[in-house]
């Protein structure tokens, strides 16, 4: 039960047309402050007002990153209910939310086209970046462990250039790569016909939409993609809906820190990933996380590379 006046703080928080607009743009996903203040062209410390009131009243969550801070919808809190009530009445035709939405969809693709220009800038030194820094060898048997014998259908989410698709070729029958990097797949496609691997493929596509792929795959990875995401919960629910009954999907990525320059140099979104969101994110997609682990830096400026393994909720 919520104090009287906590009510009326939830909805003094919701009674605002640029609050209601904030809340209508986070059901889509995670949003950063610099991301929001674009959207709504209001100045930052005014975003940031109507945001610090939004989170003192539970409706949203901030997650500090850096220089930067996300903030997400509370579905969990009393306040939850009041968000599920307003997302669901909401009238996303109106036009200011259609503006918002067709320029939340214009900026996501922006940044999409920066990162598919960073990669296709790196793409023929990635096999050399990927490893700098980062305990490879030891996170590579690990994903050997986790996979464990072999599945008959595999997919491959950011596959690069396809060296998830070399390393389990022996454990898997069949398999698919996605990318959206021309450059990438390129060097993917060289690979497995230098290492005559002939069951696995790689495709061009974004690894958001994947209606095609619905329902095909006993094991899905993702292997240092998620952090290109703002909101690494759509890619993930994307990977979930991909899964057979009984399928996994094993995620590895970077543990949260703080080399800014990633951000501005190398297209990362997001600084790293904690257990805490990985296990909200599964949540979300119905999702169970079944085993974590953590391999630290080889070196002291390096960064901790964690390991998840994902299945459908019981
Ligand atoms: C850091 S690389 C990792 C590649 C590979 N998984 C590995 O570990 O070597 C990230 C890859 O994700 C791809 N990527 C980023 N956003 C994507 C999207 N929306 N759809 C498909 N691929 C994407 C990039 O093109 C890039 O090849």
């Amino acid at each position: 039960m919520r104090k009287p006046q906590d009510i009326v703080g939830i909805l003094k928080a919701a009674g605002e047309s640029t609050r209601l607009r904030i809340l209508a743009l986070l059901a889509q996903g995670e949003l950063s402050v610099k991301d929001l203040t674009e959207i709504l062209d209001q100045s930052q410390p005014r975003v940031s007002r109507h945001l610090k009131l939004l989170a003192d009243a539970e409706m949203v969550t901030r997650h500090a990153e850096g220089a930067w801070a996300y903030f997400r919808l509370n579905r969990e809190a009393a306040s939850g209910a009041l968000n599920d009530w307003i997302v669901s009445h909401i009238d996303a035709d109106a036009t200011a939310l259609r503006g918002d939405r067709d320029k939340l969809a214009a900026l996501r693709a922006m940044q999409r086209q920066r990162a598919a220009d960073f990669f296709s800038t790196i793409a023929g030194d990635w096999d050399r970046l990927r490893s700098l820094h980062v305990p490879e060898a030891a996170v590579e048997e690990a994903i050997l462990a986790a996979v464990g014998g072999e599945v008959e259908s595999f997919l491959d989410l950011g596959t690069g250039t396809g060296r998830m698709l070399e390393l389990l070729a022996g454990h898997y029958r069949r398999a698919v790569g996605l990318d959206s990097s021309r450059e990438m797949l390129a060097l993917a496609r060289a690979k497995l016909d230098a290492e005559q691997i002939d069951h696995a493929q790689v495709r061009l596509g974004d690894i958001t939409d994947l209606a095609d792929h619905a329902g095909s795959a006993d094991l899905v990875m993702l292997h240092q993609v998620l952090h290109y995401f703002d909101d690494p919960g759509v890619p993930l629910g994307r990977a979930g809906a991909c899964l057979r009954p009984g399928g996994r999907i094993v995620v590895v990525d970077f543990a949260p820190h703080d080399h800014e320059f990633l951000r501005s140099e190398q297209a990362h979104r997001r600084l790293g990933l904690s257990d805490q969101q990985m296990e909200v994110w599964g949540r979300n997609a119905g999702l169970d996380i079944h085993h974590a682990r953590q391999f630290p830096p080889r070196a002291e400026d390096g960064l901790t590379v964690c390991l998840w393994v994902l299945a459908q909720a019981a």
